[in-house]
């Protein structure tokens, strides 16, 4: 079979988080230093404008033409290389035809979706394709939620060298962040809002805390769901909803429920924000969730949701300016205990806003994963979970190349 060109090409380069990505894979790889990588787009112009701004030493990178409309140019798109990233979104709206190109093709693929729906839509219609094509499908490669599966992961396999046995339950909590949203991220959850609100069965089915675990997937755990303050006792501290956690969660169980119930079979698995203590913390966490309430509704609403998207969010193509992602960070907690009572604590951090300076990093560091690290023979074609396919190979790359730390705190 001829060598594909090149080993990545990122589809949407010139996304909002393309461009920091491709500035990124610069900074590591050079052009083809070690990963021969090129940038696809829709528009030549911006790609060409995309190239210069990179510098003299990326003039020799690879520009693709290639069009989520135009199924012909994503098929030679795939011919060229053995990995796609995606950044081209919403991808409810936007994308299928890539996965479905992959898919068929045998070419590995990750991405940045936290879009459950579409997910669930993507599994159950190319899972069959990919299996028989080899090609291995990873989403949700971004702080949603790399930070929370690998965590999750992490902090399992020290309780299984510790205990003998994983933490059937497993809190997460985000202690800090700093960042922005993009347009295309707004875009992005808008569009959800707007799906759930206009289908009842969307709705029943965004509920189920198992929605992306494989068909006939069966635990018996309810699983709990933040939607208002609570105390909690861990921390002692108030906590509030965490937005993510709706897609986090369900990328969790997902795993649990690929890794044969490794986590238990009764794993129960939650996330929520840190607030604070007493009642300043008390009043914050009720702040903080009705000003996430007051946001669903609005999206729901088609007169308030055109004002939310004409004067509130930003436009797509815009999001955080470079000195907010320079400045921005997360610190995320883990606290996990086993069926026996034993419990262990971890923290995951990262430098740079969450969503855009280490979504960059941490996105191209999977693709360079599925690119470099892990044999086909090993996983085969399907839609895995990044701790699922990229496990201890991915958590060794975050440290040393992509500003994360993995810790175990102790009890
Ligand atoms: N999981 C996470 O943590 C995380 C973080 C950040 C972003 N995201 C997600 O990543 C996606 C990108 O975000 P963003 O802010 O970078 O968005 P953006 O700036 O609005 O970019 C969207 C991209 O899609 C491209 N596009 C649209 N229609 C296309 C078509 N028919 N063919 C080819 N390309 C097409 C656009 O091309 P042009 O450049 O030519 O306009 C643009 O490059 C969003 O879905 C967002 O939700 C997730």
């Amino acid at each position: 079979m001829k060598k594909p060109d090149f080993d990545l090409v990122v589809f949407g380069a010139t996304s909002f988080v393309g461009q920091i990505l491709a500035g990124y894979l610069n900074d590591q790889f050079g052009v083809a230093r070690n990963l021969r990588w090129a940038a696809a787009g829709r528009s030549k112009q911006k790609l060409e404008a995309l190239r210069k701004s990179l510098g003299p030493g990326a003039a020799s990178l690879s520009l693709i033409e290639a069009d989520a409309g135009d199924a012909a140019s994503l098929e030679a798109l795939c011919a060229r290389t053995r990995v796609v990233i995606s950044t081209v979104g919403p991808y409810a709206l936007y994308g299928e035809p890539m996965v479905k190109a992959c898919a068929d093709s045998g070419t590995d693929y990750c991405d940045l979706t936290g879009e459950v729906q579409w997910i669930r839509r993507m599994i159950r219609r190319y899972e069959e394709a990919a299996r028989k094509s080899g090609a291995r499908l990873v989403h949700c490669c971004g702080f949603d939620s790399i930070p929370s599966d690998m965590g999750v992961f992490f902090l399992q396999r020290e309780a299984m060298r510790r205990f003998g046995q994983p933490c059937t339950r497993v809190k997460m909590r985000v202690r800090a962040m700093r960042g922005g949203f993009s347009g295309g991220t707004a875009a992005s959850l808008v569009n959800v809002i707007k799906e759930a609100a206009a289908d009842p069965a969307l709705r029943k089915e965004l509920a189920n805390p198992y929605s992306l675990c494989p068909p006939g997937y069966r635990s018996a755990a309810r699983q709990p769901n933040v939607k208002s303050p609570e105390h909690d006792p861990d921390f002692d501290a108030w906590i509030a909803p965490f937005v993510m956690g709706a897609i986090n969660t369900r990328i969790v169980q997902r795993s649990n429920a690929l890794l044969e119930q490794a986590y238990g079979k009764d794993f129960v698995y939650d996330e929520a924000v840190l607030v604070g203590r007493g009642t300043k913390g008390r009043l914050s966490a009720a702040g903080m969730t009705a000003a996430l309430a007051a946001f669903m509704i609005a999206g729901a609403l088609p007169p308030a949701r055109w004002a939310l998207e004409r004067f509130v969010l930003p436009a797509p193509g815009e999001g955080p300016s470079p000195e907010a992602q320079r400045k921005g960070f997360f610190d995320i907690r883990f606290v996990g205990r086993t069926a026996k009572g034993q419990s262990l604590r971890a923290k995951v951090t990262g430098d740079r806003d969450p969503g855009y300076g280490s979504t960059a990093k941490m996105l191209g560091q999977a693709g360079a994963c599925l690119a470099q690290d892990v044999a086909k023979d090993d996983k085969p074609g399907g839609f895995w979970t990044p701790s699922t396919i990229f496990g201890e190979r991915l958590i060794e790359r975050l440290q040393a190349d992509a500003g994360l730390t993995f810790e175990i705190l102790g009890d």
